[in-house]
């Protein structure tokens, strides 16, 4: 009970003293007009590009007219900028002025420099421990916002059935594109039992033909894999070899075609909502999973898919916020949607429950067995790994992608978006810094990082990637977690 009562002393106290702190630091700072909402309100407008008031509001968790009220005030005192963009002048975005940049500035080095000195009181050689514990609280606290429907009963992973394509091992391998996921790392998942899967993205980027033909170069390559990890994966007790297909890819339907033509066993869709991915595989011995980021858009699928081809889905994936890759919600709802996680996987399970069979695969920030048993306790069925799979001795990624992962820090993840406005998890290099939004960038980046030139390349990652401290075998993880 001391404990308790110490900790909870020390909570409050910090969180009173810390708004204390920020009070005199503004008072003393440049900007002495704004007040903490303000400036916490001026920090959700952001540094990048130009967002729309609900963009804010939904960030910030409040409603659009109390915005308003707000943002007025800020644009009296000079520090945001509204105005109407040209292509439709409906539409209302609003920025942050050359002053509210500052200002954030100045609020963002007070913050660094608080958690500097504060932190310089713990030993240097147990920061790591501390870190752990109190990202175990924060965790926690989360998870009792939500408690699990019921107790899951002990930890078992067991088989699962996607449709007609058995599973031994309820262990997922993501797709990592581009190049990282290709036949050798597919393989040895499904020979632990998983299911190991090739992502397709630009997957020909080694064809002498990529370039003028990327089509023929990309489904060239793709039936190549797919062919080697059925022949590496073997005859044997295995877990089946899947293939990632970004339904937003052109030409995603050929793809999906030419997957299965060359023996794919299960599809997964992400990078959208892949409501006629049936038109293009009628053959149900081929299991078909949708990645989806919330209740809704698994909803849609089922609907879809059920009226259309009177089918619906053999499993889902659900992707968190934390995940690797492209994420499926805006930057501005990444932090809502990681504090709903929890609640989202028993939503979703929950949405499934009325279908025959259809398991729900959960990934995003899972990286140990804790993690993973989490995950299960609110009803998931499987789980999926990324970022943990890349250090791999059969991951397809060349030495240096790998290190990169082994150096990395948590201060060295940050998000870049996608034209469209989809947030990606990438390590901090000089490249990301060069590329601004330009979606070749992007996609040149990403080919350049898999040809092992790191200062031309984009590495992505999941928000754990700091805890990649060695290479390990595929069968190895399978042995932490079965
Ligand atoms: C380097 C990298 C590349 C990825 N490429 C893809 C992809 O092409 N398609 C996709 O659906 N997901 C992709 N992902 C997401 C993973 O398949 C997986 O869902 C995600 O990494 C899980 O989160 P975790 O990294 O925290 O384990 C990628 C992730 C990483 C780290």
């Amino acid at each position: 009970m001391d404990n308790v009562r110490k900790i909870n002393d020390i909570l409050v106290n910090l969180f009173n003293v810390v708004l204390k702190l920020e009070e005199k630091a503004i008072k003393e700072s440049t900007n002495r007009d704004l007040s903490i909402t303000e400036l916490h309100t001026l920090a959700a407008i952001g540094q990048g590009r130009p967002k729309t008031m609900s963009q804010v509001a939904a960030s910030l968790k409040i409603s659009v007219s109390t915005l308003t009220a707000a943002v007025n005030k800020l644009v009296k005192k000079g520090y945001v900028d509204r105005f109407r963009i040209p292509e439709d002048r409906r539409i209302v975005k609003i920025r942050l002025t050359d002053t509210g940049a500052a200002a954030v500035r100045e609020h963002e080095a007070f913050h660094m420099a608080m958690i500097s000195d504060a932190i310089s009181q713990v030993p240097e050689d147990q920061i790591g421990k501390f870190i752990e514990s109190i990202d175990n609280i924060n965790e926690y606290l989360l998870m009792r916002k939500h408690p699990p429907a019921k107790d899951p009963g002990p930890f078992s992973m067991k088989p699962l059935e996607l449709g007609k394509v058995h599973v031994p091992v309820p262990l997922f391998q993501g797709a990592l594109s581009i190049g990282l996921s290709m036949s050798r790392l597919a393989a040895a998942v499904a020979r632990e039992g998983g299911v190991g899967v090739i992502a397709a993205s630009k997957i020909g980027f080694r064809e002498a033909d990529f370039s003028e033909n990327p089509l023929e170069a990309n489904k060239r390559a793709l039936r190549r894999e797919i062919r080697k990890a059925l022949e590496l994966a073997g005859d044997g007790k295995r877990g089946p070899i899947g293939v990632n297909i970004m339904w937003s890819a052109k030409h995603c339907s050929q793809y999906v075609e030419t997957a299965v033509e060359a023996g794919a066993e299960v599809i997964v869709c992400g990078g959208g909502i892949p409501t006629n991915l049936p038109k293009y595989c009628r053959d149900k011995k081929v299991a078909l999973l949708p990645i989806v980021s919330s209740k809704r858009a698994a909803n849609i699928i089922i609907r879809n898919w059920t009226k259309k081809f009177n089918r619906t889905p053999d499993g889902f994936i659900f992707q968190g916020p934390l995940a690797g890759g492209y994420l499926g919600v805006k930057e501005s709802k990444m932090e809502t949607a990681a504090e709903e996680f929890y609640k989202n996987i028993a939503d979703i399970k929950g949405e499934l429950e009325d279908l025959e069979n259809c398991p729900l695969i959960v990934c995003g920030g899972i990286y140990t067995r804790e993690d993973a048993e989490k995950a299960f306790a609110y009803g998931a069925d499987g789980f999926q790994l990324g970022t943990r799979f890349v250090t791999t001795e059969e991951c397809d990624a060349c030495d240096a992608y790998k290190n990169a992962y082994l150096n990395s820090k948590e201060k060295d993840v940050t998000i870049i978006t996608s034209p469209e406005g989809f947030p990606g998890r990438v390590i901090k290099n000089s490249y990301v810094s060069r590329i601004g939004e330009d979606p070749r960038c992007i996609t040149q980046g990403l080919i350049n990082a898999a040809l092992g030139d790191l200062d031309n390349g984009l590495i992505f990652c999941g928000s754990k990637v700091q805890k990649a401290n060695k290479i390990e075998k595929v069968a190895d993880i399978f042995r932490e977690f079965t």
